[in-house]
């Protein structure tokens, strides 16, 4: 039995490459309303041009292929600590991966944003929940945040874990303003929070 403020251990571990092969196929079938949210996290950042995205947890690289189709992508960094995922990543893109820059780090680390530059964008889809606690969610995403430009945008779909998962998302905020709902369907949504411009932070 674990205490509620134990970690979540982790039962799937994408880091073995036939598990990573496995939930590509599971996640189609259990949730087809997938191409939705790509849909709309592309139509979130169709606006901007020529974008620095950072991807959070970006597995099989359906998110980035779909966001490279439609938006003016100048870089894209795939974050992951699974190099069984970043291969079905390159696998998948074809082509469009000479355009990815792959780094393989672990978002649980405080230390993953080191180095990375500064982004327009990070997106992150059905990833966040492997931070295994809802304690660190508020803190990954504050982290995230550290690495966009004033008026960047953080960009975060998951599934709730529990109900209040989602009060936490909207209400936590992870130094972000106009948080907003974007897309929710199945039990998963996508939030979008804007990095405030260094004049309105407080
Ligand atoms: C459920 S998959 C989602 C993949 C992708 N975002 C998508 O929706 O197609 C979760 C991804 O997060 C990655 N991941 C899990 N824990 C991680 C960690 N601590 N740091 C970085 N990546 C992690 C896994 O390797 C996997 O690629």
């Amino acid at each position: 039995m674990t205490h509620d403020d134990e970690d979540v251990p982790i039962r799937v571990d994408f880091r073995d490459a036939a598990t990573a092969r496995a939930w590509i196929e599971e996640t189609r079938i259990k949730r087809p309303y997938r191409p939705r949210f790509f849909a709309a996290f592309g139509e979130a950042l169709a606006s901007r041009p020529a974008l620095r995205i950072l991807e959070l947890g970006s597995g099989p690289g359906q998110l980035a292929r779909a966001l490279l189709a439609r938006c003016d992508v100048s870089a894209y960094v795939a974050l992951d600590f699974s190099p069984a995922m970043h291969a079905l990543a390159a696998e998948h893109l074809g082509a469009l991966a000479s355009r990815v820059t792959f780094v393989t780090r672990d978002f649980r680390e405080p230390a993953w944003p080191d180095g990375l530059g500064g982004f327009d964008a990070v997106v992150t889809l059905q990833a966040a929940h492997e931070t295994r606690h809802r304690r660190h969610l508020v803190p990954l995403l504050e982290r995230a945040r550290t690495t966009l430009a004033p008026g960047g945008v953080l960009l975060y779909a998951d599934h709730y874990l529990t109900p209040e998962t989602r009060l936490l998302v909207a209400r936590g905020r992870a130094g972000l303003v106009d948080v907003h709902l974007r897309h929710e369907e199945g039990n998963m949504a996508l939030w979008c929070g804007t990095n405030p411009a260094l004049s309105s932070v407080r």
